[in-house]
């Protein structure tokens, strides 16, 4: 077995890992993993932009109360403080290190508009903000000394001491199809959300929730699974396969919802109309979409510019295009599709989870910034600012030591890959997916949440022990994971029993009086705990 050691070992390279590789090599040296090219991660695909106070008729209060707002009372208000107020720090940042954000004739940043917030905020670079910062990030980790990336590589399972402490992770390197072991001081989660445990996702196929299935496997806090964000506006396109996200910034640009006879109904559900919380606008959508019988909305951008529009959101553009739309005439139909994992894994204010040597940062963190409800663009606002803060004000004061105590061996048996049955891979993710969207999706019940858990206790099952039979490779390694984090929604779903942000069930439509955290954790007996913790905001 091939063995790396290092200061640091970072599993993934989104905006998280790439900026906590680039403070980490600061101090020390970094081996990052991915398991696909480099670029591929939620952030290569985020549209809208990054959230922050700058200008001048804006306030930090305004942005924590618009983050709170969103959040339905689970915020923690220590952590938004944070991201908050350092956010036009890490705007500054990402300039010197290269990334070109969209500016006004005069040379100032542009600031868009999206649902939730009070004021113009949002800096972005065109409608592809995610490709320009993960550029610029990958262009600089790339040339640095101190951080060697290692692409298809896949991280299976953290590697612990007798006395629970993280010392890396065992990866599988899917091109000579071998099981390496990465040791290292201080090991760094940054593999991103779970999207693709629904049937429909605007998320790429990398997000199959792995980071948190991995830290919930070794005995971690995670919380507020529940808490998953359907994002209004993905384009329904039930031909092509690939997920195409319609930005909420374009509905920042006064685009209108509508059912399929024209009616704006925005305005029967909320007082901000059509720039409501992410929430409400995806609820109100679903629920058109049941009512009327029909399998889509529409958005209509006919009333804007279109010069305007085409130079603000070429990609948007070019995509709607390439559907034969034409968008001075034709509305653009929309769905809505699981998008972000409000949830995670507890983290403090530097990163640092519940076991000792292992931090996460990002979406696959909990860290109390989003609460019950993310707000639009908060995301790589928090994994920039929670980078930072974790290497920079943690670490160095004490630079972790690379050996762990005893030699760490483990012996993967592995059957060759021909026994394995694709066929069968292929149709339990398929099951899997569909399950979670027909019966813990946007709109939930106690008998569709009944029903799901005995269905997954019995999909699960079959998928773990296919798993311990000894195979390995990539596609049964993520449909392991991918159960995995659907029994965690499932598990802090049942938990919930009020309706609260993003988990609407209707047989509890109101919310409780105690804002409560639902934190689950696997114990050493193999016993799984949950319990609702009371938030103090
Ligand atoms: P990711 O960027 O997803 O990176 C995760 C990395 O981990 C990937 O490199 C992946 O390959 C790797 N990985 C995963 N599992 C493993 C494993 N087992 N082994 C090795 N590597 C692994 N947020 C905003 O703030 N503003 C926006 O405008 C915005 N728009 C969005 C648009 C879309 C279409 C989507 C999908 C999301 C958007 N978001 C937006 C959300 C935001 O992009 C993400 O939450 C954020 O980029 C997550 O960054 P991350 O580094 O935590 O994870
Ligand atoms: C969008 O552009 O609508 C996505 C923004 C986000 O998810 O924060």
């Amino acid at each position: 077995m091939t063995g790396f050691r290092s200061n640091f070992v970072i599993i993934g390279s989104g905006v998280a890992g790439l900026k906590t590789a680039l403070e980490a090599a600061e101090l020390g040296d970094v081996q990052l993993i991915t398991k696909k090219e480099d670029f591929e991660s939620n952030t290569n695909y985020a549209q809208g932009g990054i959230a922050t106070v700058l200008d001048p008729n804006d306030t930090f209060d305004s942005h924590i109360l618009d983050t709170h707002e969103a959040g339905a009372g689970l915020c923690h208000r220590d952590s938004v403080d944070l991201i908050v107020t350092h956010g036009p720090d890490a705007i500054k940042e990402l300039i010197e290190i290269g990334v070109e954000f969209t500016r006004e004739q005069d040379g100032r940043l542009e600031l868009g508009r999206e649902g939730g917030h009070s004021a113009r905020r949002i800096v972005h670079a065109q409608d592809l903000t995610g490709r320009e910062v993960e550029k610029a990030l990958l262009q600089n980790v790339r040339d640095h000394p101190r951080i060697q990336v290692h692409e298809f590589y896949f991280a299976i399972d953290l590697i612990l001491d007798e006395n629970r402490r993280c010392w890396g992770v065992w990866a599988w390197d899917a091109h000579d199809e071998k099981v390496h072991q990465f040791l290292a001081g201080a090991t760094i989660l940054a593999t991103g959300g779970c999207g693709l445990v629904y049937r429909h996702s605007t998320n790429p196929s990398i997000a199959t929730g792995d980071g948190v299935s991995m830290a919930f496997r070794a005995g971690a806090k995670i919380a507020n699974m529940e808490f998953i964000q359907f994002h209004p506006t993905a384009l329904y396109n039930p031909e092509d396969k690939r997920p195409y996200l319609i930005s909420e910034a374009v509905r920042g640009e006064r685009a209108i919802l509508r059912a399929g006879d024209g009616t704006a109904f925005m305005k029967n559900y909320h007082k901000l109309k059509d720039l409501a919380p992410r929430d409400i606008v995806a609820r109100a959508i679903d629920n058109e979409m049941k009512t009327r019988g029909e399998s889509c909305c529409y958005l209509d951008v006919t009333h804007i510019d279109q010069q305007f529009f085409h130079k603000r959101f070429p990609f948007i553009s070019h995509i709607c295009e390439d559907h034969g739309l034409n968008l001075a005439k034709d509305w653009i139909p929309v769905v809505p599709a699981a998008h972000y994992m409000c949830g995670g894994v507890v983290t403090d204010l530097k990163g640092a989870t519940s076991i000792a040597g292992l931090y996460s940062i990002g979406e696959t963190a909990c860290t109390g910034v989003h609460g019950a409800n993310r707000l639009a663009s908060n995301s790589i606002l928090e994994a920039l600012v929670f980078s930072k803060q974790s290497v920079g004000e943690s670490w160095n004061k004490g630079f972790p030591q690379t050996d762990p105590p005893a030699a760490l061996e483990k012996e993967w048996v592995k059957k060759p890959l021909e026994e394995l049955e694709g066929v069968r891979i292929v149709n339990l993710r398929q099951t899997l997916r569909g399950l979670m969207w027909d019966y813990v999706g946007i709109v939930r019940s106690n008998s569709r949440l009944e029903q799901a858990k005995k269905r997954l206790d019995i999909l699960k099952e079959e998928i773990d022990s296919i798993y311990e039979s000894g195979h390995i490779n990539t596609q049964l390694l993520e449909l392991r994971n991918l159960a995995q984090t659907a029994e965690l929604i499932l598990l802090c779903t049942l938990q919930r029993k009020e309706s609260r942000g993003l988990h609407y069930n209707i047989d509890y439509p109101d919310l409780s009086e105690t804002p409560e955290d639902s934190v689950i954790r696997l114990l050493p007996d193999n016993d799984v705990q949950v319990e609702s913790v009371p938030v103090s905001t």
